[in-house]
């Protein structure tokens, strides 16, 4: 299959870890030239811009933070200052709230306004942001492929993480509207939904809980980060001729699961 992407310049957000660095890799084996962005973990940024270099891609590394606005801007100016233009935007970067995935244990009246005002902030509207930013260079190529990272949690929710949820579910409200807003003008933009990967950076889950959720799902075993990363790369690629708007489930967020803990 045809991906024409070599050449093509993606920009990966949150591609220091997990399922970015999986994707960064992936779009480097096609011969693109990835950006790279990280909040803190520069050293693993560049680590991963390594290997998309020994797969054949070129790579940048930047930093983005959604938390701040001007940030995502400088970001994408960087880019498009380096390589002339972004013809791909994966938005993966999220920030968790805390040190890692929220606490399925928390109940919903003990999150704080506060963590709303920032979990929505940064995973909604500075998401947002980053295709905000994109999309002028796009439609003037009249070419471009945008691709948001939710989760199966959009839609099966999940006890605790009320503001993690619900920023991920409007991310599908974002790609219906902006299918529409866009497509005229070449820009295809997809929302895939990964349910519990695999990564790195997931905390200790117990082997127990995970064998469960793989037992409920179609396949029967969890997905892995290259598992969501070759879904990406079609979605974000040449290969998607006239896919749009729509919410791809992936890996166990394809099951209808039992909750993992609450
Ligand atoms: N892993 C799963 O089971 C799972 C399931 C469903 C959906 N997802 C979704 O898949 C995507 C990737 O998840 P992951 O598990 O691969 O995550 P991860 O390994 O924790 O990586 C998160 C990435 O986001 C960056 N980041 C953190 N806070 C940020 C901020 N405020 N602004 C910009 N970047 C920030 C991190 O950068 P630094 O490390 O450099 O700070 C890192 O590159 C996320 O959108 C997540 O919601 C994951």
């Amino acid at each position: 299959m045809d991906t024409d992407l070599n050449g093509r310049v993606v920009m990966v957000t949150g591609a220091s870890s997990g399922i970015g660095a999986a994707t960064a890799r992936a779009y480097g084996r096609e011969g693109a030239r990835v950006a790279i962005t990280y909040r803190s973990g520069r050293d693993r940024a560049e680590k991963v811009a390594a290997d998309v270099e020994a797969a054949g891609g070129q790579a940048h590394v930047v930093p983005l933070d959604l938390d701040d606005p001007p940030s995502i801007d400088r970001a994408v100016a960087d880019v498009i200052e380096h390589w002339g233009g972004i013809d791909v935007l994966v938005a993966n970067a999220v920030q968790w709230g805390g040190d890692g995935p929220p606490d399925p244990s928390t109940r919903f009246e003990d999150v704080p306004v506060a963590a709303w005002e920032s979990m929505t902030r940064a995973n909604l509207v500075g998401t947002a942001a980053s295709v905000r930013a994109v999309l002028p260079g796009m439609r003037a190529k009249e070419w471009g492929r945008i691709v948001l990272i939710s989760s199966g949690v959009a839609e099966e929710g999940l006890p605790g993480p009320g503001p993690y949820g619900t920023a991920k579910a409007g991310l599908y409200g974002l790609a219906r509207g902006l299918a529409w807003n866009a497509g005229r003008d070449g820009i295809l933009v997809n929302v895939v939904a990964p349910g519990l990967t695999l990564t790195e950076s997931r905390p200790g889950i117990p082997q127990a809980v995970l064998d469960t959720l793989a037992a409920a799902t179609p396949s029967r075993r969890l997905s892995d980060p290259d598992d969501v990363a070759r879904l990406i790369v079609f979605l974000g690629s040449g290969a998607n001729g006239n896919l749009t708007g729509e919410l791809v489930r992936e890996g166990s967020s394809a099951a209808r699961a039992p909750h993992i803990g609450g």
